[in-house]
């Protein structure tokens, strides 16, 4: 799961995938295309959210996104259109590019919806996002 900063978004969606993995071999993971925030918790509005709907954010730490994650990952799900592009200048070849997808496109096929930055905006922000990575992620686990 990637993002901007791997302090909002991001950690939302490892939070919630892990919830619905739990007890699978899968493995999840999340990731900013900047190491602004290296080392950080996720931010308090996000970790606030979180507790609301049970989502657990235990350990999780913003990191920036590495090329061998093409290599540890068979899906990398972005949330915005900036980010695909990021994710996709250091794609090293096809096979690479192919793990890369929007994630609302897990639950909105071909509509290239994004999921908005709620850094700069309200609390409300938050639940949307919440909401919107909970369809997808959802998606995802009924497709695997
Ligand atoms: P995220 O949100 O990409 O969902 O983690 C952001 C967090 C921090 C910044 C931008 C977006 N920032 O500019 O510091």
């Amino acid at each position: 799961m990637v993002c901007l900063g791997n302090i909002c978004r991001s950690p939302m969606a490892e939070g919630i995938m892990r919830d619905l993995l739990n007890g699978s071999a899968h493995e999840v993971d999340s990731a900013g295309t900047s190491s602004y925030h290296e080392g950080e918790r996720p931010d308090d509005r996000m970790l606030r959210t979180a507790k609301k709907y049970g989502v657990s954010m235990n350990g999780i730490r913003s990191r920036g996104l590495k090329v061998e994650d093409f290599d540890r990952f068979d899906r990398i799900y972005v949330m915005d259109q900036s980010n695909l592009k990021n994710v996709l200048l250091i794609a090293r070849n096809d096979e690479d590019r192919a793990k890369v997808e929007l994630l609302l496109n897990a639950s909105h096929p071909g509509q290239d919806r994004e999921v908005p930055d709620p850094y700069y905006g309200g609390e409300k922000g938050f639940d949307q996002v919440y909401l919107m990575i909970l369809e997808a992620c959802q998606k995802i686990k009924d497709r695997l």
